[in-house]
């Protein structure tokens, strides 16, 4: 079973007078309980691509169906509960929210959704990002690489049904970058997750079921 099913999709930026064609004519289906990696050159639309599996952008053509859901008829409320419910999201520049400790950042998105914290499953997640002796602390007092543990962590607190990862592990070193794949992979085997990961890194890639290839805007 499929459960991103993309048709013709097709997005352009305005930039300035010019027209940007960040996605150019993309058929993709994306099976249920895969790994798929993402990769190409920058700028070859990969964050786009992420962006509109979670309907964070609106194509500019084409259809998006995500876990039987088309995301062109949904409302922007609709939506915000899908994001929430359903996707997993780690961005490429982390997005903590700063005033926020480790712990509160991780636990948001279920505040945002007022509902409880698996207290079990919770620390589960903590101490396999090595995160159990941070909770208390700030982003800013923590490494890059543990900033980025806190993104996957709050990417996966919720239990969505696909974590969309771009550059999870951008800041990391060979070892933790090994670490955290294998975090995702086992996460994703545990809960019955697609896992789709933008990346650079070619070990990470080698892990994936299936590795996706853009250049143009265009699946090669
Ligand atoms: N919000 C935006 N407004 C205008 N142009 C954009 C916008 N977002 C992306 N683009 C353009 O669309 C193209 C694809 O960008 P995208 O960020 O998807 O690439 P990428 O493959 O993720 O690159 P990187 O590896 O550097 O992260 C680029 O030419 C980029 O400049
Ligand atoms: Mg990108």
């Amino acid at each position: 079973m499929d459960i991103v099913e993309i048709r013709q999709l097709k997005k352009y930026f305005k930039d300035g007078p010019k027209e940007v064609k960040a996605l150019d004519g993309i058929d993709l289906s994306i099976e249920k309980g895969k790994f798929t990696a993402i990769v190409g050159a920058s700028g070859s639309g990969k964050t786009t691509l992420l962006n509109t599996i979670a309907g964070l952008y609106e194509p500019t053509e084409g259809t998006v169906i995500v876990d039987g859901l088309d995301l062109s008829k949904m409302t922007e409320e609709q939506l915000t509960v899908f994001r929430r419910r359903k996707i997993g999201f780690v961005f490429q520049g982390y997005n903590l929210i700063p005033e926020l400790t480790i712990r509160e950042n991780i636990l948001f998105p279920l505040a945002l959704d007022d509902s409880r914290p698996d207290t079990r499953y919770f620390s589960s997640l903590v101490k396999m990002l090595g995160l159990e002796n941070h909770l208390d602390a700030f982003p800013h007092m923590l490494s890059g690489g543990a900033q980025q543990c806190t993104a996957i962590a709050r990417a996966l607190i919720t239990k969505p049904s696909i974590v969309l990862a771009d550059e999870p592990t951008g800041s990391f070193d060979m070892k933790t970058t090994q670490n955290v794949a294998g975090l995702l992979k086992m996460t994703a085997a545990t809960f019955h997750q697609t896992l789709v990961v933008i990346t650079h890194n070619l070990e990470l890639a080698q892990l994936a079921d299936r590795v996706v290839r853009l250049r143009d805007g265009k699946i090669l």
